[in-house]
């Protein structure tokens, strides 16, 4: 990879965040989550677009004095282009749109999703980038996907959720547990306590490498509506149980689908992205599969690279910089950017 400079916006959902790039090098990164979205139980895009407009000239500043450089030294400017929500994707379009205009930089659209897979080209500290071809199971709030990443500007999906997302699964258990939201990484939380074994919920038979979460949401909210009926306490009491059973449901739907992929395609280099891949349980399966499998290499990003941020976007951005590609001011927010 080229030492390009790259600022990188990413607004697609609920984190506005800029980062600066030096080649793989995080000059800078910095995240603003909005927390409005906790009392309402999900993101509300009408507040969620207004919070943009409030924190990304204040995000952008930070993250160039923070990496020490003055505008003008920029190659490019990268922005999340989509998917998203498009009130939210409409903030930091324009803003990379107009400061592109301003200091007369070019501009790069970038796919959200294809950033998360190449976030494990992020230089930092425990990590190790994949070799291509590699398999990446992406799971977020709102995908879930296994993707051969022949390199890093030809990906090819070969299995998705038909209905709901893994962390939409987290979010929604969450939420009939009574917990806000997010409830991911609170189910995680709670889990660590609790017995994965206590509660055995139905898994989907969905063929190929597809999955499939909204069986499972209906088969834990009428297990929890026979329960609290017999005993209104039956969350209270059982609520660390509760959270690991879930968090085990899901992280093995996720990791028997991802073995699955391996056998199939024979790839050998898997890597995990997303904010799905922050889960602890996830993680402990992904190692336990290399110590059986040591010749599987298992790339895991460091947490702050798996949720929404900014860094994913500029290095996404760095790609398509080095390959030439780069786009003019004709673009154009796009909510179901498609692959
Ligand atoms: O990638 P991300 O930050 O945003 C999207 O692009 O959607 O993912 C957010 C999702 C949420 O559903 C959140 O609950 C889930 O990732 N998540 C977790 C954990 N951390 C974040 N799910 C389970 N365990 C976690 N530790
Ligand atoms: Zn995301």
């Amino acid at each position: 990879m080229n030492n390009s400079l790259i600022l990188g916006i990413e607004s697609s959902c609920d984190d506005t965040s800029a980062a600066v790039l030096k080649g793989t090098q995080i000059l800078a990164n910095i995240t603003h989550t909005q927390l409005v979205h906790e009392q309402y139980g999900g993101v509300v895009p009408e507040l969620a677009s207004r919070a943009h407009i409030e924190h990304i000239v204040p995000v952008v500043q930070r993250a160039i004095e923070t990496a020490s450089i003055s505008l003008n030294e920029i190659d490019a400017i990268a922005f999340t282009q989509g998917p998203g929500l498009m009130g939210s994707l409409v903030v930091g379009t324009s803003f990379a749109k107009g400061l592109a205009l301003a200091i007369n930089k070019p501009l790069i659209g970038v796919h959200h999703m294809k950033a998360h897979i190449l976030s494990h080209f992020i230089s930092h500290e425990g990590m190790s980038a994949p070799s291509f071809p590699y398999l990446c199971l992406t799971v977020s709030g709102g995908h879930t996907q296994i993707v051969i990443v022949h390199d890093a500007l030809n990906m090819e999906v070969i299995g998705k959720t038909i209905d709901d997302a893994a962390g939409e699964a987290f979010d929604k258990a969450a939420k009939m547990l009574g917990l806000p939201y997010p409830g991911g990484p609170l189910i995680d939380k709670l889990a660590v306590e609790g017995n994965p074994n206590a509660f055995c919920f139905s898994e989907p038979n969905i063929p190929d490498l597809n999955f499939s979460f909204s069986g499972l949401k209906t088969s834990i909210l009428y297990f929890l509506k026979k329960e609290i009926a017999k005993n209104p306490d039956f969350v209270a009491v059982n609520l660390k149980d509760l959270c690991a059973s879930i968090q085990h449901s899901i992280t093995e739907i996720l990791i028997k689908k991802l073995k699955k992929a391996q056998l199939q395609t024979g790839i050998r280099c898997i890597a995990v992205s997303g904010g799905v891949s922050v889960n602890s349980a996830m993680r402990k399966k992904l190692n336990a599969w290399h110590f059986e499998q040591p010749s599987i290499s298992i790339h895991i990003a460091h947490p702050s690279f798996c949720t929404d941020n900014a860094a994913m976007i500029a290095i996404a951005g760095a790609f398509l910089y080095d390959a030439g590609i780069i786009h003019n001011q004709q673009i154009t927010a796009n909510a179901k950017l498609s692959w």
